[in-house]
């Protein structure tokens, strides 16, 4: 079944096309990235997801529903959890506070009761689902630390908790391992793939092509704005068009 589909997207700023009639279907369950040189218009494909961009013609359809006016915060209410390029948690609170928050935040966006403002203490069970949050993204220790003590990747790790805190059933990452080590990516990497296999959906632009292949079910090139080709990764590496595309750019512009 297909979870998003996006009908007909195109996008311009100003007199500059970047999304010119783009399809694109993802099932439940599956882990889709989208790739292709830069400026091809994966961010400006992302946010048209997410509901960030809403200026667009085309249109949106999630788990049945036409999302495609509703804002980033409906879109979260219907499952959708989104993490940016770079990681935003709160440095100066505890690992442990930052995922609390983002429990009873989400609790708070779903209606949920989270106690009067001035006597705010997060219940025994908020704490026990923050933990186990946490280790389930590899932060199980040392949760009263402060956050900006983590290294990168662990910040990136804390991201993943506070947004798997809000129990979304799609991840939308835009670039989740950009500006990591070469050891941070393949723990992301592990991190993602232990996500899927949870069953959620992953919609991702990455431009590490060892990440996108040890990770994605069917990958998704663009360039120029405009879909080059849509298929499995081995599909996909064989295809004549993306080798043009990529031949064409040079090394280090995936
Ligand atoms: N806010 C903006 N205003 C004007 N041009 C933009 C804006 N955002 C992106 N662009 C342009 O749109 C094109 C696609 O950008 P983007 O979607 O960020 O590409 P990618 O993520 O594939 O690198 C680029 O030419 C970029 O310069
Ligand atoms: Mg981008």
């Amino acid at each position: 079944m297909s979870l998003v589909v996006a009908k007909q997207i195109y996008k311009n700023y100003g007199k500059l096309e970047v999304l010119k009639g783009v399809d694109l279907s993802i099932d439940a369950g599956e882990a889709f990235a989208i790739i292709g040189p830069n400026g091809a218009g994966k961010t400006t494909l992302f946010k048209v997801l997410t509901g960030e961009t809403r200026d667009f013609t085309g249109s949106v359809v999630m788990d049945g529903h036409d999302v495609t006016r509703q804002p980033v915060h409906q879109r979260a209410r219907g499952g959708v959890g989104r993490t940016f390029q770079v990681a935003r948690v709160f440095g100066e609170m505890s690992i442990l506070t930052n995922v609390i928050l983002a429990i009873e935040s989400s609790k708070v966006a779903r209606g949920e009761p989270v106690g009067p403002w001035w006597d705010w203490r997060p219940s025994a069970a908020t704490r026990r689902e923050a933990i186990g949050v946490l280790e389930s993204v590899g932060l199980g220790r040392n949760f009263d630390d402060e956050a900006s003590l983590l290294s990168h990747g662990d910040k990136k790790r804390l991201e993943f908790a506070t947004m798997l805190a809000g129990r979304p059933r799609i991840l939308m990452l835009d670039e989740p391992t950009a500006g990591m080590s070469a050891e941070d990516r393949r723990s992301t990497t592990r991190l993602l793939q232990d996500l899927k296999s949870r069953g959620l959906t992953i919609v991702l632009t990455e431009h590490d092509m060892g990440v996108v292949f040890g990770l994605a079910d069917r990958v998704m090139v663009l360039n120029y704005g405009q879909i080059v080709c849509v298929g499995d990764p081995q599909t996909v590496r064989e295809d004549e068009a993306v080798k043009r595309v990529y031949l064409g750019k040079g090394a280090g512009h995936a």
